[in-house]
């Protein structure tokens, strides 16, 4: 990423009810696992609905520099032929970049026999450690060593096993998911991630062949086979960028429309609106929000895994519940420190209190633009909502952040009537 790049701003004039529809890309928590799949197969293949993201570029740097061939056509469909592999390296000045990198640690153990990817490292969210993908690779036979920052994998050929997994871990499911998939004989993963992500994760590997039953409840049986073959495949709607521009809509007391999601992977989120007076309308593949110039209600959240309310949605409705009618109260269960978008709310005039894991807000009306900071993906979406109900301008800084999970956010945002523009470093 260029300097100015690094440096770039984006401002936004607050107060205009948003109106319009948008569509959703495709989701990046399931583009990047997906991607990492790939290195699973012996023959190329190809996924679609591509969302245009920094991770998505970060990812296809890691695997080109392993000799992977990539090749993106316009519509953001890339195909990938892993045949060409030649390095089994993911590089800490890759990895640190984006710590999704981890996911390449279990198919390039099933599949060669060896990996050698930098640990992850801490970030702004909390510690994220890795020890649960580690631990189950070992109950699968790898030998693993940790030393000067990088997990040294090895593994004649994993074994099927039967893991236990200690807590719900999105990507640790993933990696042993996609590990056993090669692995000799059955492993079952229990306690295992059921985020729609992971489903999706497990329907491509199952299109490549592998023999996946469980997905979406927490127990996985996997059926190790000797090889997977490529296959086409589209990626599943972003259902987090859905939710934000919706929450887009409702805190400005408009009406937004996200066309190509995903309902069915909203309920939590969906009912939460719901309970704050937004008027929620759903089609096969559509959701509808319609606040109509009213304010919303405070709302009280407890974020945990999947099917429960999401900690990615955590710091938007935090913004929701600093303009809502009402006292609300929010739990982060999930990371120990993801509230870093809240001392940037109060810079904008936002009544809330931390005890703990709880964010406690007393809601008013309008809040007032400000010179605010991102510090990470959600946080700085919830720093946008919130400029969009404030009176002024607000500046948003460090938005490299945002560009990791949100496409294009300010055209999709000013197609909805915001006023927002990026500005040079
Ligand atoms: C995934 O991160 C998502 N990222 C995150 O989205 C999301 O917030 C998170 O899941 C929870 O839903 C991707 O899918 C690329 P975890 P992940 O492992 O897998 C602890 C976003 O905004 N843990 O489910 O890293 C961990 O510290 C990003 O799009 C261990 O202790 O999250 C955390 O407290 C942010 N040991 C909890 O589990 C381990 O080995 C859940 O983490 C692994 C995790």
């Amino acid at each position: 990423m260029g300097n100015n790049e690094s440096m770039s701003k984006l401002i936004i004039s607050g107060g205009l009810p948003l109106q319009g529809e948008l569509r959703a890309s495709g989701a990046k928590n399931a583009v990047l696992p997906i991607l990492a799949a790939t290195l699973l197969a012996d023959a190329p293949m190809t996924i679609g609905n591509v969302p245009h993201l920094q991770d998505v570029t970060t990812t296809m740097e890691l695997l080109g520099q392993m000799g992977v061939e990539l090749v993106v056509d316009e519509r953001m469909n890339i195909q990938v032929d892993p045949r060409t592999i030649h390095t089994f390296h993911a590089p800490y000045e890759l990895v640190r970049t984006m710590r999704a990198s981890i996911l390449v640690l279990g198919p390039l153990l099933a599949r060669f026999g060896q990996a050698e990817v930098s640990l992850p490292g801490g970030c702004a969210i909390g510690s994220r450690p890795v020890n649960l993908h580690i631990k189950g690779l070992e109950a699968m036979g790898a030998t693993i060593k940790v030393e000067n920052g990088y997990i040294r994998a090895r593994a004649e050929r994993l074994k099927g096993a039967h893991i236990a997994l200690d807590l719900v871990t999105v990507t640790g499911t993933e990696n042993l998911l996609m590990a056993a998939t090669l692995a000799r004989g059955t492993t079952i993963i229990e306690n295992a991630a059921r985020e729609p992500e992971v489903v999706d994760l497990a329907d491509c590997l199952n299109a490549m062949g592998a023999r996946i039953s469980g997905a979406g409840t927490d127990t996985l049986v996997i059926e190790g086979i000797d090889r997977l073959g490529g296959a086409n495949y589209q990626v599943l709607p972003d259902r987090i960028e859905t939710a934000t521009y919706l929450l887009a809509g409702a805190i400005t007391g408009g009406r937004v429309k996200v066309k190509g999601t995903r309902p069915d992977t909203l309920e939590a989120v969906l009912l939460k609106m719901e309970e704050a007076g937004i008027r929620v309308n759903t089609g096969p593949d559509w959701i509808e929000v319609d606040m109509a110039g009213n304010r919303p209600k405070a709302v009280r959240i407890r974020t945990a895994p999947y099917p429960a309310f999401p900690t990615d949605m955590q710091a938007q409705f935090v913004a929701l519940n600093a303009v809502a009618e009402g006292v609300g109260m929010i739990t982060e269960t999930v990371f120990e420190n993801r509230f870093m978008h809240v001392q940037e709310l109060h810079r904008m005039g936002a009544q809330i209190e931390l005890e703990g894991n709880t964010a406690i807000s007393i809601g008013i009306p309008r809040l007032t633009g400000a010179p605010v900071m991102a510090t990470d993906l959600r946080a700085s979406a919830s720093l946008i909502l919130a400029a969009l109900v404030a009176d002024g301008d607000t500046v948003v800084d460090r938005i490299y952040h945002i560009d990791r999970g949100y496409d294009c956010i300010e055209e999709k945002l000013a197609q909805l009537g915001a006023r927002i523009r990026r500005t040079p470093g």
